[in-house]
Parts: C-alpha cells; structure tokens; sequence
C-alpha cells in the first residue's frame, strides 16, 4: 500500500506517529520462513529491533522464537506468547536480577559473553537446583564493514568472548555443575550489506568449532546472529531485503556437523522497511543557504540520523509541486536534530505529511521523552 493514499486516514491523527504496514510485515515474515525451512534454520526474532506487542505476536504466530537482551524483553516475549522453550538471553551485563527473571521462566539458553558472567550464572542456576544451557557468544574477530558505532565482532569490541580466553574457560567447565554449555553464537554487527562478510564469518565458525570438537565439546547449536541490511536508499524498489543470499552463504560455507541446529538472531530485516515515521510539516522557515523545513517530529521520535548520521528517505506525501531543497529539521533544542540536509521535495507547505522511510527497525524502541515530548500511538494498516 503506497503511503499517498493513507494521507486521509493520517488526517484526524495527531503527529508524529509510527505507521506500521503489515501486509509487508507479513510478506516478508513468509519470505523469511519459506527459505529457513527449505535449509532447516531456525530464527530467532531481535526483540531489540522493535518491541512493538502487535508486531512481537505478528513475529510468535509466524513460528519465530525470541532474541532478548534484557529482563524487561525476556518478561514480555513471554507475556506475548512465546514459549519459553524459545527464548534466548543475550547481552554483555547481564544482572542478577535479569538473570533470575530467565531462569524463573526457564528460557531456552543464555547466550554467554565472559568467563565472569558463566560464573554468576552458575551460582544463580545453582540456587533454583537447575541446569543453565549455555552458548558461549565468540568475538571472532571479522569485519563487518559497516557503521563503526554498530561493528561488534572486532577484537576492540567489548562483545563475546576472546579466542585467546577460550582455553582457560573451557578448563573451567567441569567445575561448573550448574551450567551445560551446548552452543557457539556469534554476531558481528548490523547493517551489513556486503555478502562477503558472512562468507568470511562461516569461515572463521567452522575453525572454531573444529577447535571446541579437538577438546571434546559437542556443539549441538550455532547461533550466526543477524545483521542482514537493508537498503535505506530505496526502499520501495527492495521493500523484502536479499534473503536468499544471505540464507543461501551460510547453506554453502557453513559445515554443519550432523544433527546440529542453526539459528539466526534476524531483527532489523524483518522489520525495518515495514514501519515509517509519519511527521506533519510545523513551519516552513527562511534559511541563508535553504530553507528548513520544520517537522514535528524529532531525534526523539528517530534517533538513527543523529547517533549514526544514518540516512532515511524522506518523501511529501501531500503535494506534486516543484522541487526545492529544503533541510528537514526537527523541533528539538539540538543542532543535531536533522533529518536531512539539502533535501529535495516537490513544493512543502505548512500541514503537508512528510514520511521518514525504512524506520520498522530501531526506531519506535529508541524513543526518548527528552523535551518531555508527547508520545502517540502507532497506525496499523493492512
Ligand atoms: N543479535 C545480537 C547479539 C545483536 O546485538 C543484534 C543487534 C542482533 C542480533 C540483531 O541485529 P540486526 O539483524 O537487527 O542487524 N541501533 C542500531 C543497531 C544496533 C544493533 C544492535 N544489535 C541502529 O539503529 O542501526
């Protein structure tokens, strides 16, 4: 459904909101499972990429297990359905509290980044009388080639587990009674648009668990984690992000030892060009080079162009005008709340809707109340 000709449902809504299109939702789930059945892979939905409940029980019903970085996510992938036995845990803090949250509801596995970590884990386990399956989560130390603040696989990264810690970690595993190490997971960062890269990946995964089978561990699950991209720059031309291949490097380069699981921990392809921010056009102000176009929403609404200067197509959605240049500005007291610079769009006027594209995927989540902003509700369409 092309946004033009939602702009009269948008009409009686109050500004900015999250619009969701979940007939693409759904296309692109149904892509995502179609090919994961096809080469047995199981997917592992990023909660972090968004929390939305509507979209979480979009993500439950299509069969999806849940990845959560926090107790708070771990508490509501449970509320909204997913069963325990498809939860994973990931994150480099884990706290107590946190911990005690998964174990209670016996979630699948925890993803492990530290030798200090399993040891908390083991003792926490320990005092419920249960048994934590563990992955240990490997920095393996390949490029991502991608935005420097969201590469996590390089050894300057605080994420995984170093290979040169692996030897002291594994002699310790005995003496953990409360933990059962049966998988490797790893993830590299996000936003990876060159295919190569997970080529590279596969490769450094099968040395590794080579390594863990030298020293006679089993490794019953690889967990390759996400960081699929998607294409920000034209969205309505790749609307469904290059499953195929992506699916279709790790069947080729990726040895599978026999009965082995293989999980991915997808979030920002499923649902990042589902979801857009709609904003309405406050004042259309002079400027010395071009003129601003002053939107309603903020860096609070969308984080991404002020943290990673990250590009998001910005379309009018109310006017066939002439085109100018205009810097797409929100209305937060920082000089960084900037959408756009130089950006062109047919004739904007005050009230015109403006859609910031390719926004399903850590946008809503990173929301922000500062200014004491107004938050509103999402839009749903089918
Ligand atoms: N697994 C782990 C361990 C992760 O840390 C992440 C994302 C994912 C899976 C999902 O990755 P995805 O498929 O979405 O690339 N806020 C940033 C992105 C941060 C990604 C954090 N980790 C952004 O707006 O670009």
């Amino acid at each position: 459904m092309r946004l033009k000709n939602l702009v009269s449902q948008f009409e009686s809504l109050e500004t900015p909101f999250y619009h969701y299109d979940l007939d693409l939702l759904k296309q692109t789930v149904s892509e995502v499972k179609e090919l994961a059945e096809k080469y047995d892979f199981d997917i592992h939905y990023a909660v972090k990429a968004n929390s939305n409940e509507r979209i979480l029980s979009e993500l439950n019903d299509a069969g999806f297990g849940a990845d959560c970085v926090s107790g708070n996510e771990v508490k509501l992938a449970s509320k909204v359905g997913f069963s325990s036995e498809s939860i994973l845990f990931a994150g480099v803090g884990k706290t107590d509290k946190e911990i005690n949250i998964a174990l209670d509801l016996n979630i699948k596995a925890f993803n492990c980044e530290s030798t200090q970590e399993i040891e908390v884990l083991n003792d926490l386990a320990g005092k419920q009388n249960k048994v934590a399956e563990i992955s240990l989560r490997i920095n393996p130390n390949v490029d991502a080639k991608t935005h420097k603040y969201i590469t996590t696989g390089l050894d300057e990264n605080k994420f995984g587990i170093n290979q040169v810690d692996l030897e002291v970690l594994v002699s310790k595993l005995p003496e953990w009674k409360n933990i059962n190490l049966t998988g490797l997971h790893f993830h590299i960062g996000s936003q990876i648009t060159d295919m190569n890269v997970f080529k590279g990946l596969c490769l450094r995964v099968n040395e590794l668990q080579n390594w863990f089978e030298d020293n006679a561990i089993k490794i019953e699950h690889l967990n390759l984690g996400g960081g699929l991209g998607i294409n920000y720059l034209s969205p309505d031309e790749e609307s469904i992000p290059e499953f195929k291949t992506y699916f279709g490097i790790f069947n080729e380069f990726l040895e599978r030892k026999p009965g082995q699981k293989v999980h991915f921990e997808l979030g920002r392809s499923i649902v990042g060009q589902c979801g857009s921010l709609i904003t309405r056009v406050v004042f259309i102000k002079n400027g010395i080079n071009t003129d601003f176009a002053i939107v309603d929403a903020g860096m609070t609404e969308l984080m991404r162009p002020a943290l990673y200067q990250s590009y998001h197509q910005i379309e009018n959605l109310s006017s066939e005008g002439e085109v100018k240049n205009y810097d797409v500005v929100g209305p937060i007291c920082e000089s960084t709340d900037c959408f756009g610079k130089s950006v062109k769009l047919p004739e904007t006027r005050r009230g015109d809707f403006i859609a910031l594209r390719s926004a399903g995927a850590y946008g809503e989540v990173m929301t922000s109340r500062y200014n004491l902003r107004d938050q509103n509700a999402p839009l749903y369409t089918e």
